[in-house]
């Protein structure tokens, strides 16, 4: 026998037993959240008005307007969702050098347009050169950035909005940030009871509720931020409107914490039928979909069954 060898396999078998009794451990007081309350602290403020409504209480939302037909977080993807009867559109929020919102997901231009680097190290009218649409095919070379502005001002009166500010758009200066700007220019546009903010980043939607706090924000569920808080903790610490996570966090434990406090859940992104099903036999709110369409079909068949 060699020693050596049976030595360090015996080392090996006790460090992996006591490895995987760590993690066990570790696993299961993960699981379980440290409060579980089910009681708001605040008033919500009211939801947005939704001005295309099917009136069947669930929300279809077109995840970066109808981003499976068209280049994500553009214009002809908010028209195509339109056309869907998207009942809200999702967009995301960035900021240029200049400090206009502009509308873009990603930190880097690299993917999504024919630029490279750091949307942040590009002025307005560099981002606006930028082809946002050939990267997702020949019929749209061209398209462009949008700013935020240009998305109010097409979607006054006709399409209700969640405009997800980005952790990137933050600024340590009140001034220099995201939030005072987007704040103005929905007021600007008369928009307040038009659009829902939502973000990941804690201490965006804190001064959105300082600054307009009768402008609904829902808080985007982030596991390293709420620690192992339940979701009405969460909520209730930021006076949260709303309680946006992906399917993958939406657990049946939060379910029930959730339903009795009436917070609305919307949940992203969802691209499947049966899984759009299942969500909404739950009771969720509303979904966040590519594909609105398939989303506005499933949700007509599954609120209509007896
Ligand atoms: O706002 C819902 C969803 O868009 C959040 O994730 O990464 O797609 O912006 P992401
Ligand atoms: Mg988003």
């Amino acid at each position: 026998m060699n020693l050596r060898r049976h030595f360090s396999s015996q080392s090996t078998l006790k460090l992996s037993l006591g490895f995987f009794f760590a993690s066990a451990l570790l696993f299961f007081s993960g699981c379980q959240s440290e409060s579980l309350t089910t009681k708001l602290t605040h008033e919500l403020a009211p939801f947005p008005e939704l001005i295309i409504d099917n009136g069947d209480d669930f929300v279809v939302i077109a995840h970066r307007g109808a981003s499976g037909y068209a280049p994500e977080n553009t214009m002809p993807a908010m028209q195509l969702a339109y056309e869907m009867s998207a009942e809200m559109i999702e967009v995301d929020v960035m900021l240029s050098r200049d400090g206009v919102p502009v509308l873009f997901h990603d930190a880097k231009v690299d993917e999504l347009t024919d630029g490279t680097g750091y949307l942040k190290d590009y002025s307005l009218v560099e981002l606006q050169a930028l082809d946002a649409g050939s990267w997702f095919s020949e019929e749209y070379v061209g398209t462009t950035i949008p700013t935020l502005e240009e998305l109010l001002v097409w979607a006054q009166g006709k399409m209700t909005l969640n405009v997800e500010i980005k952790t990137e758009a933050f600024r340590e200066e009140l001034e220099q940030s995201v939030e005072p700007k987007v704040v103005a220019l929905v007021e600007k546009y008369d928009m307040a009871n038009q659009v829902i903010f939502s973000s990941f980043d804690y201490q965006i939607l804190a001064r959105l509720q300082e600054l307009a706090p009768s402008i609904p924000a829902a808080v985007l569920y982030e596991a390293v931020q709420s620690g192992r808080k339940g979701p009405i903790d969460v909520v209730n610490e930021l006076q949260a409107d709303g309680f946006n996570c992906s399917w993958r966090q939406y657990s049946e434990q939060w379910q029930q914490l959730l339903e009795p406090s009436a917070v609305p859940v919307l949940i992203y992104t969802v691209n499947e039928a049966e899984q759009m099903a299942e969500l909404i036999q739950r009771g969720v709110n509303g979904i966040f979909s590519d594909y609105p369409d398939v989303l506005a079909e499933v949700a007509t068949a599954e609120l209509s069954t007896p």
